[in-house]
Order: structure tokens, then sequence, then C-alpha cells
């Protein structure tokens, strides 16, 4: 017998829809029968998931917003619910990466980039779950899920602003679990950590994109790929069952947590190198 799928006619608003990991955080929640508004601050990377959505079966929107700026957050969210007339998931995914430390990060870079992270997390947060909790016709509530990184869980030097926005994430996480629980909205995170590129070449390439994978970028890969505890890195898909799982009732009783599909990353020893053998 075929499984009924897990989120069949529930919106999800995923933001930082490009091919790699919110693309396959979307891919995975339209599998399960959700209804994807792709959200991203660049028009292709909207666009181009949302069609490949529509086109093989599902149903997508393409939105394109700063999360940044609650203006357009709350257009956004508007033209959600004109166009699908409730949100039920939010997947804070949006982020850009600016590999800099505390002693030479300007700090306007530092608020830009902790801007999208944590304040664009939280401006989509705070409209979606008002959305949630304003619905006619039906129980209100909903699922929001935010993307944090291994970083966010450990010292990575010369990532001062990621990391530090991401471990923020986790306990807004926890803060935003607590004030939206009596509103029937849970409130999760998942943890990815260093993500296999090659899927997401693959997934640029079924959205219509001329892209090749860079030569030398297995060999960037491999001290991340061989220090590993799994000894094989996450693809995006691996994250959007994850995502998948946390949105539908089968994560019911689950609020205020954090999945790790890290392949072992922040449960490891800090001093075993799993290169090394089974002992430190
Ligand atoms: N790639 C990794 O190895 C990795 C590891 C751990 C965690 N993560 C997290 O996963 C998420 C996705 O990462 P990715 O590797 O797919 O990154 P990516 O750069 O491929 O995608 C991020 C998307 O966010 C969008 N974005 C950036 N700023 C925005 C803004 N102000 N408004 C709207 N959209 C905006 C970008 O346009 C882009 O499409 C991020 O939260 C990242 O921190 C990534």
């Amino acid at each position: 017998m075929k499984p009924a799928p897990k989120l069949g006619g529930r919106v999800a608003i995923v933001t930082g829809t490009s091919p790699n990991i919110g693309g396959g955080i979307a891919e995975g929640l339209a599998a399960e029968g959700a209804i994807v508004v792709a959200v991203d601050s660049i028009a292709a990377n909207a666009h181009d998931c949302a069609d490949y959505i529509a086109k093989n079966g599902g149903q997508a929107l393409g939105l394109v917003c700063d999360v940044t700026d609650e203006a357009q957050v709350e257009v956004t969210i508007g033209a959600v619910l004109r166009t699908f007339g409730r949100v039920d998931i939010l997947v804070n995914n949006a982020a850009f990466f600016n590999k800099k430390g505390v002693l030479d990060m300007s700090y306007a870079e530092f608020d830009k980039q902790s801007g999208v992270i944590l304040g664009g997390a939280f401006l989509f947060t705070k409209h979606a779950a008002r959305a949630m909790m304003g619905r006619s016709g039906a129980a209100p509530g909903g699922v929001v899920i935010n993307i944090i990184s291994t970083a966010g869980h450990q010292g990575e030097p010369g990532n001062i602003a990621y990391s530090t926005a991401k471990a923020g994430l986790l306990n807004f996480t926890r803060s935003a679990a607590m004030e939206l629980v009596g509103h029937g909205i849970r409130v999760n995170s998942l943890t990815p950590t260093a993500t296999d590129p090659s899927e997401s070449f693959e997934r640029a390439r079924r959205w219509g994109r001329a892209v090749e994978k860079p030569p030398g970028i297995d060999k960037v890969m491999r001290p991340f790929r061989e220090g590993i505890p799994m000894k094989k890195l996450p693809v995006p898909s691996d994250y959007g069952r994850a995502v998948a799982f946390l949105a539908s009732d089968d994560a019911a009783m689950i609020t205020g947590t954090d999945l790790r599909v890290d392949a072992g990353a922040v449960a490891r020893y800090w001093a075993w190198d799993p290169k090394a053998g089974a002992t430190v």
C-alpha cells in the first residue's frame, strides 16, 4: 500500500531557494504533497525552484523578497494568503556566506550577515505566525523550521557573524517555540553541515541551468568528508526529508528542539579523528 503524502495540500514557505539546500528542502516538501512558496531575493532562485516543482506535478509559486525588509515580508505573506488562503509551514533558510573573523570584519558586514540570518528569520516568523493564528474556518496552527549549521554549535574561527547568528537562531527557536506553543504553532530547527555539492549541480541542471561541477571541488571537500564520523557528507535531499518529517504530524509532539542531520559532526568527541580508527 502506497503511504499517503505527509503534507497533502499544506502551504509551505521556504526562504532562500537556490539549487542547493533551499531547493532540496522545497523539493522534499513538494514530494510530500505540500504547496511550495519559493522566496528569494534573487528572482531566478525563486522562479526556477517554483517552476520546476509546478512542471513536475506539484503546486508552487515563486516570490521575490528580501527577508530583511519588513514591508516586503508583509507583502509576501499577503500574496501567499491571497493565492492559497493559508500558511501552514515556514522554513527560514535564507543566508549568505562571508567568512571573516572578529579582527577583520567590519561592523556593517557583521550587521548585514546577522541581519539576514537572524533578522530574516525573526521577520518571517512574526508575519507567518500571525497568518497561522488568524486563520478562519480551520484550527489555528502551523510549523516553523529554522535552518542552523554545525558552525552554530561549535567555535569556528574566522566565521564570526555566521556562527554567532546561527547560535542565536538556536535560542530564537526555543523562545519562539515557547511563545507560540499556546497558538498551536511548533517551532524547531534543523542543523545541516558541510554538504556534498554534487546534488546541487544536478538540481541546477534539472532547473534548466547550464552549470558544470567546478574541477577541484572534490579535493576541497575531501577533508570534510574524511573528518566526519559517517565519512560521507549529507546532500540537500537528506535535509528535505528531515524537514518534511518535522513539518508533518509525525512530529506533532516535537517543539523547541534541534534535529541535527550532520552525519555525526557535532556529536564527535573533539580529540577523536575518524580517519585514525575507532578510538582516540
Ligand atoms: N552549504 C552548506 O554546506 C551549509 C552547511 C550548513 C548550513 N547551511 C545553511 O543552509 C542554508 C542554505 O545554504 P546554501 O548552501 O543552500 O546557500 P546558498 O547561498 O546556495 O542559498 C542561500 C539562498 O538565500 C538567498 N538569500 C540570501 N540573502 C537573502 C535575503 N536577504 N533575502 C532573501 N533571500 C536571500 C540567496 O539568494 C540564496 O538563494 C543556509 O541557512 C546556510 O547557512 C549550509
